[in-house]
């Protein structure tokens, strides 16, 4: 599904340096944004300012007053299939902006303001068959109010947010909400983590799509909802999510020079080699199904990270982080023992220390090798990499196997000889 959420409060400036606002952190909202996203949905974070990072994957849509996010609302709800109303909207603007900061005795006793405009009163005739869900921050008549702000605003659900209690609404990690539909039912539920939350309102959303929603979205969307259990469902959603790779292109172009090799074909690669290759590595025969795991399971991360051109040295200054972060979202929709044999792989790979790690890696860079050299070395070209460069990038491929090493020499020397590589 594509999932629209906002979060954080708006800022109603009266001059450039004095605004009015609220508490509001954009916890709440980031959290369903960061649940909705690992359970494989497309998400648009719609933003007011806050001080939480972009979560990975998502897109962030930076906005600042209420007028700023009913414009972004509108843009985006027409692409969604859902629409989550989680930021805190000012409803109460200063009646004009002043263009220079006023002076302390310049400033008005009495501030005129006027009402912002209600969002997702102003989005009613986009509806249609999307789900539209809001909260309602209270503190007191919690579910009547609640009840009272669904039917005036046409929503799906609303999920009424006892803000009186210390540990729950603004600026807290934990929450306490009850989840009010036009049924009348009114679920409430304990006390628990944002993220917990976040989880049980997007369970929701997954379950209540209209069929008129799939139309808008992808249309094998529900696959994973099929399964019958929790964990087959984590592990189909994962496959779901690991088809992208496909779409990860690197920069080495096929062995015929058609088209750039994408992520998904250099992981298969790699495991054919493997199997292939064994009886090459240094010392004792590794592992080799660990060696086939760990290829397969090495460049996922690509998926939110992107490919890293190895002779980038400049993208190679973040990409430990990137990849880190992406390793965390990725790994983290899986069964919790396979998001740890999963990430171990992937740390395993990483680090180039076991025997397995060494051929794997070795693998890794001669395979762009033969490629550059099948293809007379245009992408080298292109990136005016020398052959100084490609000998020292790759010189650990004789960490993991010193007669694949002398063979990639061989090429590199050939390949300058040639002029494939500039000397
Ligand atoms: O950001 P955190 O620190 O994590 O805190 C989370 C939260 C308390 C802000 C969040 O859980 C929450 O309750 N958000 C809604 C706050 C709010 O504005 O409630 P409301 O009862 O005033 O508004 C009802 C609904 O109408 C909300 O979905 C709101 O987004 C929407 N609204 C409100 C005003 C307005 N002008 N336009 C709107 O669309």
């Amino acid at each position: 599904m594509r999932i629209v959420i906002t979060a954080g409060p708006t800022r109603e400036f009266l001059d450039p340096v004095r605004f009015i606002s609220n508490r509001s952190s954009g916890r709440m909202g980031y959290a369903l944004a960061i649940e909705a996203r690992e359970r494989g949905h497309e998400v648009v974070l719609i933003s007011g300012p806050v001080a939480l990072p972009a979560p990975v994957g998502v897109r962030r849509v930076p906005v600042v007053s209420a007028a700023d996010l009913l414009a972004a609302v509108k843009a985006h709800v027409p692409n969604g299939d859902a629409l989550v109303m989680a930021a805190a909207v000012a409803d109460w603007r200063p009646a004009a902006r002043h263009p220079v900061k006023l002076k302390k005795n310049g400033l008005a006793r009495e501030l005129t303001l006027e009402p912002t405009p209600d969002i997702l009163m102003e989005i009613r005739s986009l509806k249609g068959p999307r789900l539209y869900v809001g909260f309602a921050a209270e503190t007191h008549d919690l579910v009547p109010e609640a009840r009272r702000k669904l039917a005036a605003k046409g929503l799906d659900l609303i999920v009424a947010n006892d803000v009186s209690r210390p540990e729950a609404g603004f600026d807290v990690e934990t929450n306490q909400v009850t989840l009010v539909t036009p049924d009348g039912v009114a679920r409430e539920l304990p006390l628990m983590s944002k993220r917990a939350v976040a989880a049980r309102i997007v369970e929701w959303i997954e379950t209540h799509r209209p069929a008129g929603a799939l139309a808008g979205g992808r249309a094998g969307d529900a696959l994973p909802t099929l399964a019958p259990d929790g964990r087959l469902a984590r592990q189909l959603r994962f496959i779901c999510e690991i088809d992208k790779l496909k779409s990860v292109n690197r920069r080495t172009l096929l062995m015929d020079g058609s088209r750039y090799e994408n992520d998904a074909e250099h992981s298969w690669h790699l495991a054919v080699m493997a199997l292939l290759l064994a009886e090459h590595a240094n010392g004792k025969t590794p592992d080799i199904g660990r060696v086939v795991r760990m290829v397969l399971v090495h460049d996922l991360v690509e998926i939110d990270a992107g490919d890293t051109y190895c002779y980038d040295e400049a993208a190679h200054h973040d990409k430990e982080d990137r990849e880190r972060r992406a390793a965390e979202r990725l790994f983290a929709m899986l069964p919790e023992d396979q998001a740890r044999e999963f990430r171990a792989l992937w740390e395993e790979f990483e680090a180039r220390e076991t025997p397995e790690a060494k051929f794997a890696a070795a693998l890794d860079r001669l395979q762009p090798l033969m490629h550059n050299y099948r293809t007379g070395g245009v992408v080298w070209r292109e990136h005016g990499v020398r052959s100084g460069k490609v000998s020292d990038r790759n010189r650990h491929v004789g960490d993991g196997s010193n007669s694949l090493w002398a063979f990639a020499e061989a090429l590199i020397k050939d390949a300058v000889e040639k002029k494939f590589l500039d000397p």
